[in-house]
């Protein structure tokens, strides 16, 4: 647990190391994935690092005096994001990271597979929650009301910029963080097919306040 206050602040190019360390210690159902995926720099490269480079300015870090201990990330238009990711992102992975050929067989060959198909995160039934998000503290500093604050964070530069919706899509096996958004007012957006998925959404209203945890 952290003994004193670490603080919240927008994310800046050198935070980079730590926004790859944070990713990988907590992408593997909420905890330490170095162990399924050896390349340390896949999993950042698709759920945090295209974030951070493309929308900076939704994207904010716990800093704790020395460096940054956890993050929130996100796009205001998700069909925007994919876009993005396509041309601009994605072409600069493709040598080192090729499409896998054929059917994704090993874990890192299906994030591989998620990397090149960006556009598996359109999915119809939650196009009216626009924006999404993740959000991932390392553990010394979980428990400790930085999720939170982090989510606030996110939500009014999200209200700022007039989008009124968010989303996240997790791994349904992830109970901990269930109970967290449960806390900060999300509720389940039915999806057709969610795989190993459950989506959450929520207004970017403040939380805490009665219309937004009964409006999403
Ligand atoms: C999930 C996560 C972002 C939550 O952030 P956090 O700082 O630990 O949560 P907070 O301390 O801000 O908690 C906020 C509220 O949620 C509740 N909460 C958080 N985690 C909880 C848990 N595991 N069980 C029950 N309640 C929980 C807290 O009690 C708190 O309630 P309160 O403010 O009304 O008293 C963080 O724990 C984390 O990064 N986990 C690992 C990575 C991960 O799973 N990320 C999400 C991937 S979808």
């Amino acid at each position: 647990m952290a003994t004193s206050r670490a603080l919240i602040r927008p994310y800046r190019p050198s935070d980079r190391d730590a926004l790859f360390d944070i990713c990988v210690r907590t992408a593997e159902n909420g905890g330490d994935s170095r162990h399924v995926h050896p390349d340390l720099d896949l999993l950042p490269n698709i759920f945090a690092a295209p974030y951070a480079e493309l929308e900076p300015e939704l994207a904010f870090v716990v800093d704790d005096g020395d460096r940054a201990v956890g993050y929130v990330l996100g796009t205001a238009d998700t069909p925007t994001f994919v876009r993005r990711f396509r041309d601009e992102w994605l072409p600069r992975l493709a040598d080192r990271y090729p499409a896998p050929a054929g059917e994704a067989s090993t874990p890192t060959e299906m994030m591989l597979h998620l990397m090149h198909t960006p556009e598996r995160m359109l999915v119809p039934e939650i196009a009216d929650h626009p924006a999404h998000l993740h959000i991932d503290l390392l553990p010394s500093h979980q428990r400790a009301g930085y999720g939170r604050e982090l989510m606030d964070t996110f939500l009014a530069a999200l209200a700022e910029g007039g989008v009124e919706r968010v989303h996240l899509g997790m791994l349904t096996a992830n109970t901990a963080a269930r109970a967290f958004y449960d806390r900060l007012g999300f509720s389940v957006l039915p999806v057709g097919d969610p795989g190993p998925l459950t989506y959450l959404g929520r207004t970017t209203r403040p939380i805490g306040t009665r219309e937004a945890d009964t409006a999403s």
